[in-house]
């Protein structure tokens, strides 16, 4: 078996490496996505030897932002306060498609992957056996969405499968997913995850980010769960900002690189 596993993510390509990956894994990897059509790639890969980071160099997949898993004990020791004149609802599935879809891509804008989800995205989402309309917690403001935690419950230690219906991985870039067969601060329980929270930049710096976290964290630590975590961009400095204020810490970072395959 292969040590690079490829998946279709929306339009693009991801390939994930947890042991070290030799060229003609990496270049058999590169050929199946040549031989379905190529696109976009991103591969995300722990702690790269000199041998990998070349094999990326040689397909011309150029060094991206690195991915940080953060984590938290919960509960967490700070209290839910809503900012005035917002209230916070479960997600609507259905109902709130067409404006969550809106607040997601203006929140997301400078992030495609996350920003261009579609219907057909977030109907496989919504259809999936985890999902769980009071994890996804919408905070709004005269009947208007402003911002969303959505969260996910990890029954399997936090090893992430993260299957669609159809049998594809998740991606985003706010918050993506994949397995850490070598997450060495892994704990041996069950793991709440932040999956995707996002504020209206039109709301930003009032507080929501804040408050979505905590009510996130406290929903999941309400259902037992003792471990939270999330993936985010490591250079998205409001979010890091956000959640080291709230006590969370850098477990684990994949390196990334990226580029097209012909
Ligand atoms: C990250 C995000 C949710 C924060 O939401 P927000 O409502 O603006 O945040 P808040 O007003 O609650 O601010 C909370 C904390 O965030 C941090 N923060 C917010 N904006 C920041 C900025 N521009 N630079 C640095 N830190 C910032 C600060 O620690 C701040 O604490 P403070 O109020 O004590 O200063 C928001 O910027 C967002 O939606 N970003 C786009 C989507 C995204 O990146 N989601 C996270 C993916 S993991």
């Amino acid at each position: 078996m292969s040590h690079v596993h490829v998946s279709r993510v929306n339009r693009g390509w991801v390939l994930r490496s947890h042991d070290h990956v030799s060229p003609d894994e990496f270049d058999a990897a590169i050929s199946t996505i040549r031989s379905s059509g190529g696109g976009a790639v991103r591969w995300f890969v722990s702690h790269p030897t000199d041998v990998e980071k070349s094999c990326a160099k040689r397909h011309h997949l150029t060094p991206d932002v690195p991915l940080l898993l953060m984590r938290c004990d919960l509960p967490l020791d700070a209290r839910h306060r809503v900012p005035d004149g917002f209230s916070t609802r479960p997600f609507r599935p259905g109902l709130d498609n067409d404006e969550w879809l809106e607040v997601n891509a203006r929140a997301f804008a400078g992030h495609p992957e996350q920003g261009d989800w579609n219907h057909v995205v977030l109907a496989e989402r919504l259809a999936a056996p985890w999902f769980d309309p009071h994890g996804f917690l919408i905070h709004e403001v005269e009947g208007r969405i402003a911002g969303f935690c959505w969260t996910q419950v990890h029954d399997d230690a936090g090893v992430h499968h993260h299957h669609d219906a159809d049998g594809h991985h998740h991606d985003h870039t706010g918050v993506q997913h994949h397995d850490h067969a070598h997450d060495e601060h892994r704990p041996s329980e069950p793991a709440g995850e932040i999956y995707v929270i996002g504020v209206d930049p039109a709301h930003h710096g009032k507080g929501l980010g804040r408050a979505l976290t905590i009510a996130g964290f406290a929903h999941l630590s309400g259902k037992g769960l003792r471990h939270g975590m999330l993936y985010v961009a490591g250079d998205n400095a409001p979010a890091i900002g956000l959640y080291t204020s709230l006590g969370m810490r850098v477990a684990h970072q994949d390196d990334v690189f990226s580029g097209v395959v012909a």
